[in-house]
């Protein structure tokens, strides 16, 4: 395979796609670690293994499914990839948006990205929920974009801008449901850094002091490529963990998937709060 996705490639898995629903799905969601189970709620489903729409990046990790769940949800048309993959796997940052370009393709309008995150804000706490406001693309600034490699110019700009990634309507929203359930939604910056390590605690005071709010491994790729083909993007991340800034904590994937089971119904409010709203 070619370094970069082509556009041939992304209309072979969105023809596979529509060959196997009758639905014109209008809003993709990405669940993250420990976070699949919403997708176990879709009316009608059609599930689509990752493996059968090549490159598509299978998920390798514990608590990851790996299949397209396509369906209704709370009145919505809704694809739903239970599971997602990360560039710590090995695939490379285009494969990693290959799921976004293929939603764009099937006409997808708009895009709700969960993952796990550690808490670098210290007033967040495990079971937490944050709005993303904002990401700081530290891979992007290292040169490892999505949309590296020739355009698709009939998807999006060379030079998309980056000042509205997470739309402002669906955060309102986001804000009014956790209101209405009565608890409190966290804000802030989400940074995405390679991993598959967690941060030192020197790499947690860099994070803290260039304005970062929640830390993981994921998102970022997917809302650029998002934002590039003018998708509306909601991201939330669900804090497993306090980062560990003086040294004196341990942080474990165990840990990640317990809080993931914790924080599931406030994020499951939310998600299904949005989409009646929508
Ligand atoms: N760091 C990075 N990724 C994560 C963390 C963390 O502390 N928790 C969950 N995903």
């Amino acid at each position: 395979m070619s370094e970069f996705i082509e556009l041939e490639q992304i209309d072979g898995a969105v023809k596979i796609i529509r060959s196997r629903i009758g639905v014109q799905p209008r809003v993709g969601m990405i669940l993250g670690s420990g976070l699949g189970t919403l997708a176990e709620s879709v009316k009608d489903a059609v599930t689509i293994p990752y493996g059968d729409l090549p490159p598509w990046p299978v998920s390798t990790v514990e608590g990851h499914h790996g299949q397209l769940v396509i369906g209704k949800l709370e009145g919505q048309e809704v694809l739903v990839m239970q599971g997602r993959s990360h560039y710590y796997e090995g695939y490379s940052m285009p494969q990693i948006g290959f799921p976004v370009r293929v939603m764009q393709r099937l006409g997808v309008e708009i895009l709700i990205v969960t993952n796990a995150a550690g808490a670098v804000n210290p007033n967040f706490e495990p079971g937490d929920v944050m709005l993303i406001t904002d990401h700081l693309n530290l891979l992007g600034m290292a040169g490892e974009s999505p949309l590296r490699g020739p355009n698709f110019d009939e998807i999006g700009p060379r030079f998309p801008d980056m000042g509205f990634a997470y739309d402002r309507e669906l955060g309102e929203l986001s804000r009014q449901v956790a209101e209405e359930n009565g608890f409190a939604l966290q804000e802030g910056v989400y940074v995405c850094l390679a991993g598959p390590t967690f941060e030192t605690p020197a790499d947690l005071r860099f994070l803290k002091a260039i304005g970062v709010d929640a830390v993981g491994m994921s998102t970022v790729p997917e809302v650029t490529v998002a934002v590039h083909g003018g998708m509306r993007s909601l991201g939330l991340s669900t804090i497993s963990n306090k980062a560990n800034l003086d040294g004196n904590t341990i942080t474990s994937h165990e840990e990640v998937l317990e809080a993931g089971k914790i924080v599931l119904p406030k994020l499951t409010q939310i998600v299904t709060g949005v989409l009646q709203k929508l």
